[in-house]
């Protein structure tokens, strides 16, 4: 194209203007944003399934309410009967065991006939009497003499399981064991 061609019709004063096209690939693109604008005011403005930053903040706030409301139904109440209904579970007791053996067996044996720890497998406790004493010294422990607090540590369920698994082994009796330590208190009904 000559330069006379590209030339517009008009003139001012003297003056000629150029018909100076932006190229095609900037006009494509300015397109292109007004299209996105476009779909985008529809999507979040108009109706469309996109949320704004706050109603995908209230949607998040509706998801935590959702599990904070269900959380109570999976917590563990731990007393004495639940305890006794888990230590009769072979899965339970089972799963147990597992955690024994992984956390505890180091202190207090592989079957639990004591080493570091006291024995469990005799009829004599330090803390306590119940299944919910064994249970409350595996959570919290004994620091001072160097039985961790095990309630940190464990998962709930976890916890819950070695405790039911603990008192399986009461009056098992082991051969070999520890010398008995603390108070007689039988074994478990
Ligand atoms: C680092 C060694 C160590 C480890 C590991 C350990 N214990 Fe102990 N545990 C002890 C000692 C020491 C005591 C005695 C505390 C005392 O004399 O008051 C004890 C006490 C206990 C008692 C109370 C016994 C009683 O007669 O009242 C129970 C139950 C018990 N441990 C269970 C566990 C379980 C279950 C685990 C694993 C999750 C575990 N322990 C891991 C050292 C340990």
């Amino acid at each position: 194209m000559s330069d006379d061609d590209r030339l517009m019709h008009h003139e001012y004063d003297g003056i000629h203007e150029y018909d100076n096209p932006l190229p095609f690939w900037w006009k494509g693109i300015f397109l292109v944003t007004i299209a996105y604008a476009a779909a985008y005011f529809v999507w979040y403005h108009l109706g469309g399934p996109g949320l704004t930053e706050e109603e995908r903040y209230a949607a998040d706030l509706r998801e935590l309410e959702a599990v904070r409301a269900a959380a109570p139904a999976q917590a563990i109440v731990v007393d004495e009967d639940t305890l006794a209904s888990m230590a009769k579970d072979p899965g339970v007791v089972e799963r147990g065991h597992g955690v024994y053996a992984k956390n505890c067996a180091s202190c207090h044996s592989d079957k639990g006939q004591g080493l570091v720890g006291p024995n469990l497998t005799d009829t004599f406790q330090i803390h306590g009497t119940s299944r919910l004493d064994v249970y409350t010294t595996i959570q919290n422990g004994v620091p001072e003499k160097g039985m961790l607090s095990w309630g940190p540590v464990l998962p709930p369920d976890e916890l819950a399981a070695v405790a039911a698994f603990v008192t399986t082994l009461r009056g098992t009796d082991v051969p070999g064991g520890k010398a008995a330590e603390g108070r007689n208190v039988d074994r478990f009904q």
